[in-house]
């Protein structure tokens, strides 16, 4: 296939990227996807512990279920100790890294509870694991705050690289300003950290050429990490109602931005969302097989987890955490990854824009 040919030989268009979404034939892409993962980043897979720390948010995105306006949600904050608990059982288990997930807020009390959440992490830890926040928006001063407390890597979805759409999925106010994200995102990488970001493929009113053009967004804005999914309509969401693929499609969708984005991008990290999971049983692990490389395994406390209810259908994982893990593990060495323990597995592409390894 042509888009795949001018793909692989680094010479391609943003109508090549269309093309590639577009064909059904997939089985060229994700063999080549494949082994672009091998080649430049190992047939492995990095665990971060996600502790969902918070779910009070005072934002009011459209498309998700603990919006601020949603008054069904039980509003919760984890304590010191369901903290620590959380991050010594990844520790005992060889994740390299944990990373912190709250709804956005900017008041003073937040920006506290995170600078005390990561004094309390590396006070209580044996050794240092990767900490990686994903907090939302806030002022430079306040990232670098946590990353002189130890932070190291910072997720922030784009959620939607062209403006007008992303007018349309968010409240047309200062507080969710498309300027002030590209802002935030520009002062993450001045402080130093690793940089995540992304978008959510399939939310209504994306057209193919805008997930296009997403994946150069990430490309042309040297992004480090990328945790990308599938959009799955929440509960009490003002868009809920509104017309999307079916989901068998945004499923595929996914894993096809996936594949092109490790072969346009091979040195990053690649998240396998857990929004893939909520659609597809084995979803992740298809993800991880086709080019992502890292893999979140939820350690937020089971009734906290439940709360943190971004949309419909999320995993909750009845087992207990380690007979979750053992069976997660055994099918990702399924696809013939290794499941890597005690390594950080920083992105590789940070280590080269900051001029550090090869
Ligand atoms: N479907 C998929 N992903 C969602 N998120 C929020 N709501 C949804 C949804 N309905 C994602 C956003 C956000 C991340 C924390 O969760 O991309 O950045
Ligand atoms: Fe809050 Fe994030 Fe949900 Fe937006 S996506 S409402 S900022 S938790």
């Amino acid at each position: 296939m042509r888009a795949l040919e001018n793909l692989l030989s680094g010479d391609y268009s943003k109508e090549d990227i269309v093309a590639l979404l577009k064909s059904n034939s997939t089985y060229e892409l994700f063999t080549a996807s494949k082994e672009y993962k091998r080649k430049f980043v190992g047939n492995k897979t990095y665990l971060r512990g996600l502790i969902e720390l918070s779910n009070i948010c005072s934002k009011n995105c459209y498309y998700c279920g603990i919006r601020s306006a949603n008054t069904k949600v039980e509003r919760y904050t984890l304590d010191q100790k369901q903290v620590i608990n959380a991050c010594k059982y990844a520790y005992g288990r060889g994740y390299g890294s944990l990373v912190l997930q709250t709804g956005e807020r900017d008041d003073p009390k937040f920006i506290d509870l995170i600078s005390e959440t990561l004094e309390l992490i590396s006070k209580n830890l044996p050794a240092k694991m990767r900490i990686t926040l994903s907090c939302g928006e806030q002022s430079k001063e306040t990232y670098l705050k946590w990353k002189k407390l130890g932070a190291d890597r910072y997720l922030l979805r784009i959620e939607a690289s062209n403006p007008y759409l992303y007018k349309q999925l968010h409240p047309n106010d200062h507080k969710h300003s498309f300027e002030q994200r590209l802002r935030a995102l520009e002062a993450l990488k001045e402080c130093g950290y690793q940089v995540g970001s992304g978008f959510m493929v399939g939310v209504p009113g994306q057209s193919l050429e805008d997930i296009a053009s997403d994946i150069l967004f990430l490309r042309d804005f040297k992004i480090d990490m990328i945790g990308m999914g599938p959009y799955v309509p929440g509960q009490n969401t003002p868009i809920a109602q509104k017309e999307i693929l079916h989901k068998d499609e945004r499923f595929l969708l996914a894993l096809k931005a996936i594949a092109i984005l490790r072969i346009t991008m091979p040195d990053v990290n690649i998240a396998a969302a857990t929004a893939l999971q909520a659609l597809e049983p084995m979803g992740r692990e298809k993800a991880l097989d086709i080019g992502a490389n890292v893999i979140m395994p939820n350690i937020t406390p089971p009734d906290a987890r439940k709360a943190y209810g971004l949309y419909d259908n999320k995993p909750l994982d009845s087992k207990g955490l380690e007979d979750r893990d053992a069976e997660l593990f055994k099918r990702i060495e399924d696809i013939g990854d290794e499941v890597v323990r005690n390594e950080f597995g920083d992105s590789l592409h940070y280590n080269k824009r900051i001029g550090k390894g090869k």
